[in-house]
């Protein structure tokens, strides 16, 4: 019995060693190993034989099962394996490629100049700041010299909110905020959403974008403020460009002016653009009220400045030639998709 079993195991095991597949060695196994397979048939018989044979057929027979068991193992291992590799092969995916049927979107036109002169300013050694859009009265008004009783607080239609707090009506209390955290000397940008509570029209929105500007620093003049803004202006425009400046009222500058741009549709010779004046108004700016260093923690007698405020949405609407303020803000994919 003992030697019908070894010839049994070494059949067994040869047949494992030709199988081509999963499928063909598990039939051996069920065959062999199986509850009703041969060897547990050889088990029955050891009851019929004598207690020393038994002890003798009983370590052979365990000893088959054992090795056709690890075999089984070994190769169901490498069928596996190999079976993965196959898989690993035909199955794997290009992560670069772009899923069909969506189209990559685009920088909304407003981040694309902001990101613009963000660069020019950041080459030329400002910081680029943040504020908040919720602002306390203080920083929105007071400490630009606007104070409760000052008329200038009706230019701007404001959002009031509780508690003295209100929607920023434009960039410059980060102004404020700029020279008590960096004190002078400073250079600093500001670029942000502003609210005013305006009737909505083609040229008004309730919400738009403003980048503000300042300079502070021992000798700051208007040469320094019109050189900056020509860099500006030519950075953004690709070209050279001709600027004047006209007198402005703005409490926190003083001077004050606005920066006007020779057109560029007629070069100057006036056309429907300029309204035949040759002259397109762009951005109001000027040097820094003493008052408004001081309420920055700034001497005056020490340090001067200039600041300016930027319409961004003013300049998208210039560059690309949009005649409604609307589109700016709708989220329409065929307005989007434009840029
Ligand atoms: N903050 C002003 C406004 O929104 C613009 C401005 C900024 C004017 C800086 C002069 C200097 O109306």
């Amino acid at each position: 019995m003992i030697a019908e079993i070894e010839a049994l195991a070494s059949a067994a095991l040869s047949r494992i060693a030709a199988a081509a597949n999963l499928d063909e060695m598990e039939a051996v196994r069920v065959e062999v190993l199986g509850r009703k397979g041969t060897l547990a048939e050889f088990g029955k018989l050891m009851g019929k034989l004598s207690a020393s044979e038994r002890v003798d057929a009983g370590k052979a027979l365990n000893g088959a099962k054992t090795s056709l068991e690890a075999a089984f193992d070994i190769k169901k291992t490498a069928f596996e394996s190999a079976a993965l590799n196959e898989r690993l092969q035909s199955e794997w995916l290009d992560l670069t490629i772009p899923p069909p049927g969506l189209t990559p979107g685009s920088l909304h036109p407003l981040t694309q100049i902001q990101n613009e002169i963000e660069s020019l300013f950041f080459s030329m050694g400002f910081t680029i700041l943040d504020g908040p859009e919720v602002e306390t009265e203080f920083h929105n008004f007071d400490a630009l010299n606007i104070p409760a009783d000052h008329p200038a607080r009706d230019m701007q239609d404001t959002f009031w909110l509780e508690g003295g707090h209100l929607l920023r009506t434009h960039t410059s209390p980060v102004q404020v905020r700029g020279m008590m955290r960096l004190g002078p000397p400073l250079r600093m940008i500001a670029p942000g959403r502003v609210f005013r509570n305006e009737e909505v029209d083609p040229s008004h929105e309730h919400t738009f974008y403003q980048l503000e500007g300042m300079m502070v620093d021992r000798d700051v003049s208007i040469a320094n403020l019109l050189y900056f803004m020509k860099t500006l202006l030519s950075g953004i425009f690709k070209r050279d460009t001709t600027v004047r400046l006209r007198p402005g009222f703005f409490p926190f500058v003083e001077p004050g002016f606005e920066l006007d741009i020779e057109c560029m549709v007629c070069g100057g010779a006036g056309c429907p653009v300029c309204k035949q004046s040759g002259w397109v108004e762009l951005l109001p700016c000027g040097l820094v009220h003493p008052n408004v260093l001081r309420a920055g923690g700034i001497d005056p007698a020490e340090f001067g400045g200039f600041a300016f405020g930027l319409g961004l949405t003013r300049l998208v609407m210039m560059r690309y030639l949009i005649d409604d303020i609307r589109w700016l803000q709708s989220g329409d994919l065929r307005f989007l998709k434009q840029f």
